[in-house]
């Protein structure tokens, strides 16, 4: 049975997320946050006394997690039974997700996981490499971007929102880092698919993001 797919990619910070997730609830289909897998494993690989640079032990521990996700409202995420939902969003999370998904053993291992998404009535996909990777074959692909100081301008004004100390200098400098180890790995680096849209959201709102990748789908 043939399941559409709407691939989003982009750097860390462009509101992938929020776009994907807007988009798959007003398409009514399933959303694939990749970038939580990642995270999950991150989580997991901390919890363990496993180094991250042991990519043996690393695919372990991603081939023994268990994942649930409850795609409501929020996305909550179990790790073997336990919510880690709380601990997804952190930068130690985020930045270690960068370091291990640097490898492509494991990156293999998390493939399946994010492919088991894939249900009808669609799918929209959100993460680095959806688009020219985990779903090559997907109808609409979408690349969306912001430059490097809006991305973490958004991130502070999100840290500052949750009562939490940030330093924009220190944010832009992490992102801009994060985007040169995703961009120049070897494995799946991050890249415009063939054939995408490339949506800059510098400028834009949210909700006309929204509004043009709906439209992509009309
Ligand atoms: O999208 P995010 O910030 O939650 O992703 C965290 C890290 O996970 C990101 O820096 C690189 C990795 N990742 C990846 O390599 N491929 C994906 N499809 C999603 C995330």
């Amino acid at each position: 049975m043939h399941v559409p797919v709407l691939t989003i990619d982009g750097p860390s910070g462009a509101g992938k997320g929020t776009v994907s997730r807007a988009v798959a609830k007003l398409l009514g289909w399933n959303y694939l946050d990749s970038g939580s897998i990642y995270r999950s494993l991150a989580v997991a690989v901390l919890k363990s006394s496993v180094e991250l640079t042991d990519v043996t032990a690393i695919c372990r521990v991603a081939e023994a997690m268990s994942l649930e996700f409850d795609c409501g409202d929020e996305l909550i995420v179990k790790l073997d039974g336990a919510d880690i939902t709380s601990q997804l969003g952190t930068e130690t999370t985020g930045n270690t997700a960068s370091v291990i998904a640097v490898y492509p053993e494991v990156r293999s291992v998390l493939l399946q996981k994010q492919k088991d998404f894939q249900r009808l009535p669609g799918l929209v996909a959100d993460g680095r490499d959806m688009g020219s990777v985990v779903f090559q074959d997907a109808k609409i692909k979408v690349y969306l971007t912001a430059s490097a100081e809006e991305r973490a301008l958004r991130r502070y004004k999100q840290l500052i929102e949750k009562g939490i100390d940030a330093n924009l200098l220190q944010i832009t400098r992490e992102i801009e880092e994060r985007d040169r180890r995703d961009q120049q790995r070897a494995a799946a680096p991050l890249t415009v698919p063939e054939g995408a849209h490339y949506i800059d959201s510098s400028s834009l709102t949210i909700q006309q993001v929204i509004d043009q990748v709906v439209n992509l789908v009309d």
